[in-house]
Order: C-alpha cells, then sequence, then structure tokens
C-alpha cells in the first residue's frame, strides 16, 4: 500500500517509504539497526543488531516475517493515546504537550522530529553516543541536538529513525523555532581544504599538497574536531592541574609563560582514522571516510608536561594516567577528554608538550588556542585541544574517547560482539606511509616522473627506508628520504620521501605502491582486508595508487 500525503516539514518522502515498510520490515527491520560510535568519527554505523537478525531469520523462516513485523507496529501504535486523528492520516496525532509527557523509560521515551513523533525507548541502549544523551532529548525535539551533532542529518539516520515513528504532531502545534547555529562562532578556514563535515568540522589537505612542506602550514593542518569550537578569551583562561595533594592549582596563561621554559618539539600528528576510506570502500564503517591527509606536522612551542606536573609535586617514580580534558562541551556537559600513562608524560624524552604555538605563530583556533597537548609518536586522539584541565590518577580517562572509541580490533568483531574494554586505548602509532603524488586515476606522461609521499612511524621510531614499485609490487626502487634528522628514539616527525623515476614508452598504466620500514624492522602489510575492523581505523597496509599513462 502506497499512501501519499503532503507534509508541512518536507518529510513527505519518510510517509511514503514508511508505509513501505511493513513489507520491507522482513527483510530490514528498522528496529535492528545498532548505531554505532557517532561520537567516535561522526557518523553512524547501521550495522544490525544479531538480535534483530535472529528475530528476521525466524519471522523469514516461519513465512511470517511481513505479518509480525506489521503487528508489532499496529500493537505499538494501539498503545498511544491519541487526540485524534488528522483525516486520512494512518498515525495518531498528539499535541507538544502530550509527546513531553513521555520524558522516562517507565513511561516510553517520545521524541518528535519535524512534524512526526518516534517512540525510540528500544532504541535507547543502541544509541551510539550512549542513553544519557538521547534522554537529553526525551519529551521534546530532536533538532536542538540535531544542530549540535549534525552528522544526525543523513539520509540513514532519519531511515532509521523512521522505523520508531508512532505518531504526527498536530496541525495546530506551532512548527519547532529553528535552533541557533552552534557553529556559528566556528574560525574561517582554508578553501583548499578536503572538507570531510562541516559541523563539526572534519578536513584534510588535498593529497597533492601534503607533502610540499616538511611542515604543514597552520592553514592546511587536518583538522578534527568532535564539537563547536570553543570561544576561549586568553585573559581569563585558566588551566586547572591537579596536585599531588588532589588540590587544584589555577595556571594563566601568563603563568605558564613565566613560570616554565619554553620548548619546540617538531612532531607529526596522525588521525587514528587515517586512510579510513580504502577500509570504507571494502566494507562501510559509516565513519567519517579519511582520505590520506589525516596526517600534518608541525613545530610545537609551549612548556613541558613534565615541568608542569613537577610544580604540582609529581615525581618521576609516580605512576598512573595523566588525564586531560578540553574546553569542548556538548549540552549534557560532556567534555572532549583523553589520557596517557604518567610514564610517557614525565619522560624527558617523552617531549610531551602543552603547546601554545603552531609554526611559530599562536596556537589557531581549530588546532586549540589557547592550549593543547602534543604527545609525539601517540595517536591524535590524546592530543587534548582546548586543554582546560589535567588530573593525574591510577585509571585511564574515563571519557567515550578513552574507552568505547580509538582502539584496534581484528576484522571477525562485529557490533554484536565487540567488547570495548578488551582491546587498549590507541597510543603509539604503527609504521605508516602513503603516495602523495601522483593523485589516484590522474594521467602521466611517458618519460620523467616524481612520485612524492610521507612515511612516519610511532613512538619516535626513524623511517629507514621507503620501497616504491611501478608495477604493482614486481620490482621494486628505492626513495629518496627527505626532511630533518631527529634522534633515535624521539624521530617525531615525518619523512617526506621522492622517487624519480622514468616511464618506458609503451606503458599504458602505473600501479604505484609504497611502503616502509621503521628502524624496529616493523613493515606495514600489503592489504586493508586483513585489518579491517569496525572502528576504521590503524589503516596502514601499503598504499596503492594507479594512473593512466597517456599516449606519446
Ligand atoms: N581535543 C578536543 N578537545 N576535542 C577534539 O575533538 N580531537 C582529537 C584531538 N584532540 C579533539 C581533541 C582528535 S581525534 C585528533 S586526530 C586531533 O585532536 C586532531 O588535531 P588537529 O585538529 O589539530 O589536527
Amino acid at each position: 500500500m502506497l499512501i501519499f500525503r503532503s507534509s508541512r516539514n518536507g518529510l513527505c518522502n519518510l510517509h511514503r517509504t514508511y508505509w513501505l515498510r511493513p513489507m520491507a520490515w522482513s527483510i530490514h527491520p528498522p528496529a535492528s539497526l545498532a548505531w554505532t560510535s557517532f561520537y567516535s568519527h561522526g557518523t553512524w554505523n547501521s550495522t544490525y543488531s544479531r538480535r534483530h537478525r535472529l528475530l528476521v531469520a525466524a519471522g523469514a523462516g516461519l513465512g511470517i516475517g511481513t505479518i509480525f513485523a506489521y503487528g508489532d507496529y499496529r500493537r505499538r501504535a494501539a498503545e498511544m493515546e491519541p487526540s485524534e486523528s488528522t483525516p486520512g492520516s494512518p498515525f495518531p496525532v498528539f499535541t507538544r504537550q502530550e509527546v513531553s509527557r513521555h520524558h522516562t523509560e517507565a513511561n516510553r521515551v517520545w521524541v518528535t522530529y519535524g512534524s512526526d513523533v518516534f517512540d525510540v525507548t528500544d532504541f535507547l541502549d543502541l544509541h551510539p553516543g550512549g542513553k544519557s544523551k538521547i534522554l537529553l532529548a526525551a519529551g521534546g525535539a530532536l533538532e536542538p541536538f540535531w544542530a549540535l551533532y549534525a552528522m544526525h542529518n543523513q539520509e540513514h539516520v532519519l531511515e532509521i529513525l523512521r522505523g520508531y515513528k508512532v505518531g504526527e504532531l498536530s496541525p495546530e502545534e506551532p512548527p519547532q523555532p529553528t535552533p541557533g547555529d552552534p557553529y556559528a562562532e566556528d574560525p574561517p578556514r582554508h578553501p583548499a581544504l578536503k572538507v570531510n563535515t562541516l559541523k563539526p568540522f572534519n578536513a584534510e589537505p588535498p593529497s597533492e599538497l601534503i607533502a610540499e612542506n616538511y611542515l604543514t602550514p597552520n592553514q592546511l593542518f587536518f583538522k578534527r574536531n568532535h564539537l563547536p569550537v570553543p570561544v576561549v578569551d586568553p585573559a581569563a583562561y585558566r588551566l586547572c592541574v591537579q596536585n599531588h595533594n588532589g588540590r587544584m592549582l589555577s595556571l594563566s596563561l601568563q603563568d605558564l609563560k613565566r613560570k616554565f621554559s619554553k620548548h619546540e618539539v617538531i612532531a607529526t600528528l596522525q588521525c587514528a582514522g587515517n586512510r579510513r576510506a580504502e577500509m570504507n570502500a571494502l566494507k562501510n564503517t559509516n565513519r567519517l571516510g579519511w582520505d590520506i591527509g589525516a596526517i600534518s606536522t608541525a613545530c610545537w612551542g609551549g612548556v613541558r608536561l613534565r615541568d608542569v606536573l613537577i610544580h604540582a609535586g609529581y615525581k618521576p617514580s609516580d605512576e598512573g594516567h595523566v588525564c586531560f580534558e578540553g574546553l569542548d562541551r556538548d549540552p549534557s556537559g560532556t567534555v572532549y577528554g583523553a589520557s596517557i600513562p604518567f610514564k610517557k608524560a614525565i619522560s624527558v624524552e617523552g617531549d610531551v608538550l602543552l603547546a601554545y604555538e603552531m609554526n611559530g605563530e599562536e596556537l589557531p583556533r581549530d588546532h586549540g588556542f589557547p592550549l593543547r597537548v602534543v604527545v609525539p609518536g601517540v595517536v591524535g586522539a590524546r592530543h587534548v585541544k582546548w586543554l582546560a584541565q589535567i588530573t593525574v590518577g591510577p585509571e585511564e580517562s574515563k571519557s567515550h574517547w578513552q574507552r568505547r572509541d580509538y582502539k584496534g580490533f581484528g576484522p571477525s568483531v562485529t557490533w554484536d560482539t565487540v567488547d570495548f574494554s578488551k582491546a587498549p586505548a590507541i597510543q603509539e602509532m604503527p609504521v605508516q606511509s602513503a603516495i602523495t603524488e601522483p593523485s589516484p586515476n590522474t594521467s602521466v606522461t611517458p618519460g620523467e616522473l616524481t612520485v612524492k609521499g610521507y612515511a612516519w612511524s610511532g613512538g619516535g621510531q626513524s623511517i629507514i627506508r621507503v620501497d616504491v614499485s611501478l608495477d604493482g609490487g614486481k620490482t621494486w626502487h628505492e626513495a629518496e628520504l627527505l626532511g630533518e634528522k631527529q634522534l633515535p628514539g624521539q624521530a617525531w616527525a615525518w619523512k617526506l620521501w621522492q622517487l624519480k623515476t622514468s616511464v618506458p614508452p609503451g606503458t599504458k598504466e602505473l600501479n604505484i605502491i609504497c611502503k616502509t620500514v621503521d628502524t624496529n624492522y616493523n613493515e606495514q602489510g600489503d592489504s586493508v582486508a586483513p585489518i579491517w575492523n569496525i572502528l576504521g581505523v590503524l589503516n596502514n597496509a601499503w598504499h596503492r595508487v594507479r594512473v593512466h599513462v597517456d599516449e606519446e
């Protein structure tokens, strides 16, 4: 049955597809979608949960899937207490006041979106950002929250929501006022950046610009934000540091600059999701599809975290974890947080900085103004921006991004079987390299060709070699390594590399591959499939680029 009705809010397609839903449910039950980890990488994963797959399989086996699903819908709708039905509408109609009574699990949790009413009680435990977050909207509109977490505004998220529709708002209800844009104060950005998501802002430099500079210009440095960029008054800014006796020290920017000596460290920062696009191409993780540019290098200037910890009474022999919190927070007060082992934080060789400068300039707003943590050799997620607080304790940060994201799993782990407590939080990153030029699917001419790229390894391990093949791995050439020398064990920055070669006449296509080796002889694996994982992190497979060769 297809019933088309016009809609006041542009969700008319929503009504239309909903009415196909009872049939479709026997194959794709909407309630079976486990929404996973939108916090982590800003998108939703629509993986089916085991529970619901079983349900559907059972229904299909008995040949009653359609009836079962439709019956379930009728039951849910019948449990409602509608004010009055809109003529011709199959859905009951409610006032906002009636919806607002459904703000607890005991009374079923309802939310509105546009002019539709949804009962999301059965979804609470599946919400990627946690139950507490979705409960913030209980009994009211989703719009103010989706304005903040703009990644919800995607067709596959709306499709999941449609499965929970139980009614419509009364046509007499005034429309929900458009919420203010929480991202209105975000800074301007360089137009060359390849934008992954605008709100929050996630973008990377185009591949052909990545290896143009050893130090990435600030404007082109990749940007990875989970929330709006906070507006910070540097004069009022205070860093809170828990001292050895548990009391809080408050340090202004001036205090930091006057009391501690300035250090500079050249370090590469790489997001765990760098090169996720290649994983997504294999099997979509529904998380940000970073290309090869979620990696950049800067000269960071600031004070040593070690000096601040010693000032706060800690001794190098202390143990535990140093936890950081940022100033970026969501409406529930949740702030971005992460932690690193105390051992790394206190080590002289660890070079962990509280940075207020980036490439000789004041730290830009997108990169954490006025102060951020820089943890050389460690995954980007631990380099907390807009640093507000430092605490030391026996446990890792309780933050979502420490405990339920940025962890590595094997390819066999699914959203049904994942146990976040089993995998350690990613700290030091594995060896990595990529080809920045030529770009995939472009054309080169026979004759001279320069292949360029970057190579880097976590934990301060130096890059000792980059191997490049032009024929899909049959023969190999050693690339020339460029970039500054760094101390063994403290090689925090990438090596840029190039291979000057020639394309023999008659060649139609080049199948370029690069792979690198670090000082521990750690090498990259040759393909993505064996390392694919549900979070789409830690892709360090050989990088492959195919280009056409123009005829002479
Ligand atoms: N710190 C805060 N406060 N909020 C964030 O969203 N993102 C983290 C980290 N620090 C983040 C943060 C992640 S996942 C990465 S990869 C790096 O910042 C990115 O740093 P950049 O934007 O300066 O490149």
